[in-house]
């Protein structure tokens, strides 16, 4: 059994408050815990969105009576909304600007409108951006010119990664995560994993050409983080005629990680500071105390939805063979998952920005 510290992902789509059909704080924090997450950031896009002081509120009380793993909420970057959010920023997990096309209301056309926020949130707070392509060499100018971090969601692209690796060769405050799904899956896959319904294959950023993926793996050295993007969407909407983007990832990301591991193309090592050293410094996260995560790392299975705690009941992955399963969760002293069973009760997480 392999001892290692628990996981913190820092991109979470937990839908509640607004779509706990799709999934709620209850049910994404038992996924996380089953996956040997034991600390997650949520991102703001819900219904309502959360962007000022009323909605963090809603967002806090419903993680407050529902999680089992400890969290911090990520506030929106809307057109009016920049003074709030920068006096919020002490509550949050940090900013989340939407720069480019996604799921959700919050998204900032115009340039002029990132103006406020690089401006007015406190510098130690992170802002994190989906930018892709050309707006990401926009969000990184602005890096420069404000002279604060930065942190880029989901690099999914050659060009991408490229661009980040000569922005950190040039000593700019940009930092960035890649998701499993980049990494192991590219557009090529899609009929295979989507059979005859095309809209399981959405996801924003698209999954990108085989080239992409292996200019990933060939700049790993380049990636911060590994987050998963966790972006739950029930079947009967994936299948529908305007299929929404995302996919769930909380229970398979470190499954696919140890299975990468296990075939040599990456080590212990920087699976532990992409999934916990570098979300810690890059967020400003406290230590959980008395908090690990038990893996076997023999153990060969296939993945399954059907053994996930996510409501959404489906994964890209459904069927891999993987190598690699999180046996126990210790969080905060408390025996949180043990063999398949979630032994920690709603509300037990905790705000590690209260
Ligand atoms: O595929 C995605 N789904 N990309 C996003 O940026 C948002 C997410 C969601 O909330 O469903
Ligand atoms: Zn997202």
């Amino acid at each position: 059994m392999l001892k290692l510290p628990g996981l913190i992902d820092p991109h979470v789509h937990v839908r509640e408050p607004g779509q706990t059909h799709k999934e709620d704080w209850d049910t994404a924090t038992q996924a996380a815990l089953a996956g040997g997450v034991t600390l997650i950031l949520a991102m703001p896009n819900t219904q309502p969105p959360i962007f000022d002081a009323q909605t963090l509120e809603l967002a806090l009380q419903a993680a407050q009576a529902k999680a089992r793993c400890d969290y911090a909420q990520f506030l929106g970057a809307g057109p009016q909304n920049a003074t709030t959010a920068a006096a919020l920023a002490r509550r949050a997990a940090g900013l989340k600007m939407y720069l480019d096309s996604t799921f959700g209301e919050l998204r900032l056309d115009r340039m002029d409108l990132w103006q406020p926020h690089f401006e007015h949130y406190p510098k130690p707070y992170p802002i994190v951006v989906h930018a892709e392509s050309r707006s990401m060499a926009a969000a990184i100018l602005f890096s420069a010119l404000y002279d604060r971090p930065v942190h880029i969601a989901h690099v999914s692209r050659e060009e991408e990664i490229l661009l980040i690796k000569a922005a950190k060769q040039r000593g700019l405050k940009v930092t960035c995560e890649v998701c499993p799904h980049h990494l192991f899956l590219s557009a090529e896959d899609i009929p295979i994993f989507a059979g005859n319904h095309p809209g399981r294959g959405e996801v924003r950023p698209r999954l990108a050409t085989r080239r992409d993926v292996h200019a990933l793996w060939q700049h790993l050295d380049v990636v911060d983080c590994f987050a998963t993007d966790h972006a739950p969407h029930t079947l009967a909407e994936k299948d529908s005629p305007s299929p929404p983007p995302g996919f769930p990832g909380l229970e398979t990301l470190l499954p696919l990680l140890l299975t990468a591991v296990s075939e040599g193309r990456l080590t212990l090592h920087d699976l532990i500071q992409k999934c916990v050293t570098n979300p810690r410094r890059i967020f400003s996260l406290p230590e959980q105390p008395e908090t690990w995560i038990e893996v076997d790392e023999q153990v060969v299975y296939e993945i399954r939805a059907r053994n996930h705690f996510s409501r959404c009941n489906w994964t890209p992955f459904e069927g891999w063979k993987v190598k690699g399963r999180v046996r126990r969760v210790v969080l905060r002293g408390r025996l949180a998952f043990d063999d398949g069973q979630i032994l920690v009760e709603p509300g037990y997480g905790q705000n590690v920005r209260h």
